[in-house]
């Protein structure tokens, strides 16, 4: 059996720590920092823990709501998303992941750009 990405670089603690790393990219966006101004990020920060726990085939143990619920007053931009992803690539790339299972990760944070992405005719 192949060891999941969530046990290989360790489970929780080491994702709630990657999370504090990308928030911290994400925030020092001056594109970016406006949409976080009023987010209790405490609540936000666990929510993509246990977020990408799941994208690291880890346990499920996930409470937020559905990704377009939650980003759909924000009207995000293509560009934005886009920054966004990049902080997460760079955070894991800069936490030492190897280069493939970076790639795994990304590619299911991926499938989530048409629920965060406003869509002007939706
Ligand atoms: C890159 C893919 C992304 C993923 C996987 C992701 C994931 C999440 C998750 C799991 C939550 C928690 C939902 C909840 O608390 O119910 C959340 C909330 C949030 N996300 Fe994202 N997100 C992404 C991209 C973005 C982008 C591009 C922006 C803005 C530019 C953004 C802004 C926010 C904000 C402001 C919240 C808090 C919403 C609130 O508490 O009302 N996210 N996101």
């Amino acid at each position: 059996m192949t060891e999941s990405l969530f046990s290989k670089y360790g489970g929780f603690s080491a994702i709630g720590k990657f999370v504090h790393e990308f928030y911290k990219k994400v925030l020092a966006e001056p594109s970016l920092v406006h949409y976080f101004k009023d987010v209790p990020m405490q609540r936000l920060m666990e929510h993509q823990t246990n977020f990408l726990s799941i994208a690291m085939s880890g346990p499920d143990r996930y409470e937020g709501r559905d990704l377009l619920l939650a980003h759909k007053r924000f009207e995000i931009s293509e560009e934005d998303f886009s920054l966004v992803a990049e902080c997460l690539e760079e955070t894991l790339d800069e936490a030492g992941l190897d280069e493939e299972d970076i790639a795994a990760i990304m590619a299911v944070v991926g499938t989530t750009r048409e629920q965060i992405v406003s869509h002007d005719s939706k």
